[in-house]
């Protein structure tokens, strides 16, 4: 036991050390937090992803297990909402699955806790409390009397319950759909949410106070990201998309759950149409492409799919699909209409207008709907309908 504290120390130290050099980390109460609470007692066992896919399983008496713990990675602990998974690995071996529960890559929970810019005595909701470590970090800052975190599954939040008791932070926990927020704890200074939105819930903002503000990365297949708002205390609110990154899981109830039919449906429909192209499918789905969060908005509520030797699959709900692989000018589409078209229109548009990047764009939420701008410029978050 002395020798895993040990262990524990020396590899936390050196994810922290990372995590200040790449700024991820900044202001120094976080830098605290990030030492002094041990990642390890919220992971005592999740699963790591073999080459084929497949998950196996992990805990302390895995020789890998903290070095694991203290990678700068996602640690996914559970599959399909399903607790008997990490059983059946051990038992039966590595086994499929989708994650329904992780404790998120570190740098990305530096970034979002560093962009809620909270301050001695305020109220912070947590949608999704996963595995608790986000929610003991919070605690570290705050004070657990400040803390309330909410998770769907009953299961998810008793662990994290024990796992924060383990270290002595205390916040209140609450099972419950997250969109809802948690009235009964409301007004909240910040809310932040650790899966991805699809559209951000009016709950999170009437339950925050005027000037407070909502984090949360939004699921989008091409351009996903964080954005940051600030709440008007009636429902509304004004912000931005923020420069960083951030790709969650999904809020359940805002998983695509048709993607898989829609993309079956790219991977093997005969095509209406075959033509050529000049831009490159790795722009357009990339997320290190400075285009890509343009081509989200050109391309709302199209997902993404890769095949094997370098095919991009697009696919959208009304049946509309295009079929690419990098490298090849050649494109297939199919459906009521040409979404690789719509595709390099948006990417004209976007050199027009001078290849703004993400955080370029504004973020509203009103009677309007939920929109992007840009200028005079805006777009809808999901499709109209
Ligand atoms: C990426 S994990 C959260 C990580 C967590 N904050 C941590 O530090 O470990 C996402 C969590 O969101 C939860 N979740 C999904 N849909 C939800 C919903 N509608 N309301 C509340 N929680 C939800 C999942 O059960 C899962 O535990």
């Amino acid at each position: 036991m002395h020798e895993t504290a040990n262990d524990a120390t020396a590899l936390r130290t050196r994810l922290v050390d990372d995590l200040l050099a790449d700024g991820a980390v900044r202001d120094p109460r976080w830098a605290r937090a990030f030492r002094e609470v041990d990642r390890h007692a919220f992971l005592p066992r999740f699963f790591r992803q073999l080459t084929d896919g497949r998950w196996g399983p992990v805990d302390a008496d895995d020789p890998d297990w903290l070095p694991l713990v203290y990678r700068d990675r996602v640690c996914v602990t559970q599959l399909d909402g399903d607790d008997g998974a990490w059983q059946r690995a051990v038992d039966e071996g590595a086994v499929h699955g989708v994650p329904t529960c992780s404790s998120s890559m570190p740098t990305i929970m530096a970034i979002m806790l560093e962009a809620l810019r909270v301050q001695p005595g305020h109220d912070v909701l947590e949608i999704g409390a996963g595995t608790g470590y986000n929610a003991a970090l919070l605690c570290h800052v705050l004070g657990a009397e400040h803390v309330t975190t909410v998770d769907v599954d009953p299961g998810v939040l008793a662990r994290a319950r024990d796992h924060l008791a383990a270290v002595g932070g205390e916040p209140t926990c609450v099972v419950g759909d997250g969109e809802l927020g948690c009235p009964e704890r409301a007004p909240y200074d910040r809310v932040l949410c650790t899966c991805a939105v699809s559209r951000i819930p009016t709950a999170w903002l009437t339950q925050t106070k005027p000037g407070g503000l909502v984090v949360t990365t939004l699921n989008r297949s091409i351009g996903a990201g964080l954005v940051r708002l600030v709440s008007d205390g009636r429902g509304g609110g004004r912000g931005r998309v923020l420069a960083e990154d951030g790709r969650f899981m999904p809020l359940r109830a805002h998983a695509h759950g048709w993607a898989a039919d829609v993309l079956e449906i790219a991977r093997g429909a005969p095509a209406d149409e075959r033509g050529r192209t000049a831009l490159d499918p790795e722009l357009v789905v990339d997320p290190g492409s400075p285009f890509e969060f343009f081509a989200g908005l050109v391309l709302p509520d199209v997902v993404v799919g890769h095949g094997d030797r370098h095919r991009v699959h697009l696919a959208h709900p009304d049946g509309s699909w295009a079929r690419l692989r990098t490298g090849s000018p050649r494109v297939e589409q199919g459906g009521p209409r040409r979404l690789w078209q719509l595709a390099e229109r948006g990417y004209r548009q976007w050199l027009d207008l001078g290849r703004p990047r993400r955080d370029h764009f504004a973020f509203t939420v009103g009677p309007e709907g939920q929109r992007f701008h840009l200028g005079d410029l805006d777009w809808p978050v999901c499709s109209p309908g």
